[in-house]
């Protein structure tokens, strides 16, 4: 088969790199790649975002299943374009990406089928979010309506952070028509969990849960970002919590979205708090998390394009499909000045990094030019170790990141230690 993924991080990487395994793909191509996914995939410069770029290559390379990863091209609606043209795709069609693409969507649905997540309230008009802020207890958080490159939520620990979140959304449009919308909701305590799901409408399967670490700096200090790092699995994600998570969160999301006509088909990404009243949905995305794909399909003990098929053709119940009893350490190498502005171009020394067992390091923005790979994003590599427990796939992702070197490189140093 001829397959093409779209996408270009780390998360497109690890998924090029074990869809590559299946010896039904014969030909594997990524719009637009980058330069670890250039070593397997023969990488094009189309954006993303150019679904009709995309369409015109699926159409003119006689692509057979695309694998649409990031969240843009499929709330552009990327699946059902190219499905029109016969190319069978992993990843949901427009109107069931609206889970994520619109946070307000995505709220009204868990009000109506009684899916548990913050109270919240809608506001459409500046003067009135500032006075419910005003009124309100702080912390509280504000929410852009849209996508916002991870960037639209403010946990707003008193009036002034929340009036200059609200301000910057609604009036100095800081996300354009994404947050001509917002969302203020009740702030949540607890430990996060991400759990990523493969469902293809009627069955769903979670992965190994895992913990994203979004802050830039160490103890969970400094900005949000896209993510620095992941441990896996949670080590707060009991079996009774799992169980617990299936009957009220999971199995009504699915029903929710196929009674209100919109079959998810794809990669289904529960962000969950763990408080004192059980597990709430802080978010929903409808796709695999990066950097929690590198760190959690490496633990899949079964292949992963024949799972990718299952789910288009709505036969995943026909599958085993089998886990590592392992746990992951990822480590997101960046460029310092990442989320903020940073400067790329840099040469990568990876040292002996490759000779650790059981670590992989996955690409997220780098580019391969004469035999040499360059810097080239915020986030850099994706340094992922799996070992039987998590202490020791926390010190071989340390060891190999101690072999890498690049200008300006900066990451955390304690993924998983909280
Ligand atoms: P999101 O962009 O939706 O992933 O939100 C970014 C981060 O904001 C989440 O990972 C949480 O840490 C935090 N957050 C979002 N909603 C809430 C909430 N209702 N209560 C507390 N923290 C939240
Ligand atoms: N790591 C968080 C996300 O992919 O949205």
């Amino acid at each position: 088969m001829n397959v093409l993924i779209i996408g270009g991080g780390g998360r497109e990487h690890v998924i090029a790199k074990y869809v590559a395994k299946n010896p039904k793909v014969k030909k594997l191509y990524a719009l637009p790649g980058n330069g670890g996914i250039s070593q397997i995939a023969e990488c094009v410069n189309i954006s993303a975002e150019d679904i009709d770029g995309i369409v015109n290559f699926a159409e003119s390379h006689s692509i057979d299943f695309a694998i649409v990863a990031p969240d843009d091209p499929l709330a552009l609606g990327a699946v059902d374009r190219l499905e029109s043209i016969g190319v069978k795709c992993f990843g949901p069609s427009q109107n069931a990406a609206i889970i994520e693409s619109s946070k307000i969507f995505a709220k009204e649905l868990m009000t109506r089928y009684n899916i548990p997540t913050a109270k919240y309230k809608v506001f459409t008009n500046l003067d009135e979010a500032l006075s419910h802020a005003a009124l309100s207890d702080c912390p509280i958080v504000i929410k852009a309506d849209g996508l916002a490159k991870g960037k639209g939520v403010t946990v707003a620990e008193n009036f002034k952070q929340a009036r200059e979140a609200i301000i910057s959304c609604m009036k100095d449009k800081a996300f354009g028509a994404s947050g001509e919308k917002i969302l203020i909701e009740e702030c949540l305590r607890g430990p996060e969990v991400t759990v990523l799901a493969f469902t293809d409408g009627k069955t769903i399967i979670p992965l190994i849960s895992s913990m994203d670490h979004k802050r830039a700096y160490d103890g969970n200090k400094g900005p949000n970002t896209g993510g620095m790092g992941v441990a896996a699995p949670n080590f707060y994600y009991s079996d009774e919590i799992a169980d617990d998570c299936m009957e009220k969160i999971f199995l009504p999301t699915i029903n929710a979205l196929n009674k209100e006509g919109r079959k998810f088909k794809g990669c289904l990404y529960f962000g969950l708090m763990l408080t004192r009243d059980g597990a709430k949905v802080i978010e929903y995305n409808c796709r695999f998390g990066d950097p929690e794909a590198e760190a959690v399909l490496p633990l899949l003990d079964c292949d992963l394009f024949d799972i990718l098929l299952a789910v288009r053709d709505e036969k995943l119940n026909e599958l085993n499909i089998k886990f590592k009893d392992s746990a992951s350490c990822c480590v997101i190498l960046a460029s310092g000045g990442y989320p903020g502005k940073y400067l790329s171009g840099y040469e990568i020394d990876f040292g002996e990094s490759d000779k650790i067992e059981g670590v992989e390091i996955f690409h997220c923005g780098t580019k391969f030019e004469n035999g040499k790979y360059y810097t080239s994003g915020g986030r850099v590599l994706a340094v992922n170790a799996i070992a039987c427990d998590f202490p020791s796939a926390r010190t071989k992702a340390y060891q190999a990141v101690n072999c890498i070197k690049f200008e300006n490189m900066r990451y955390r140093s304690d993924i998983g230690a909280n």
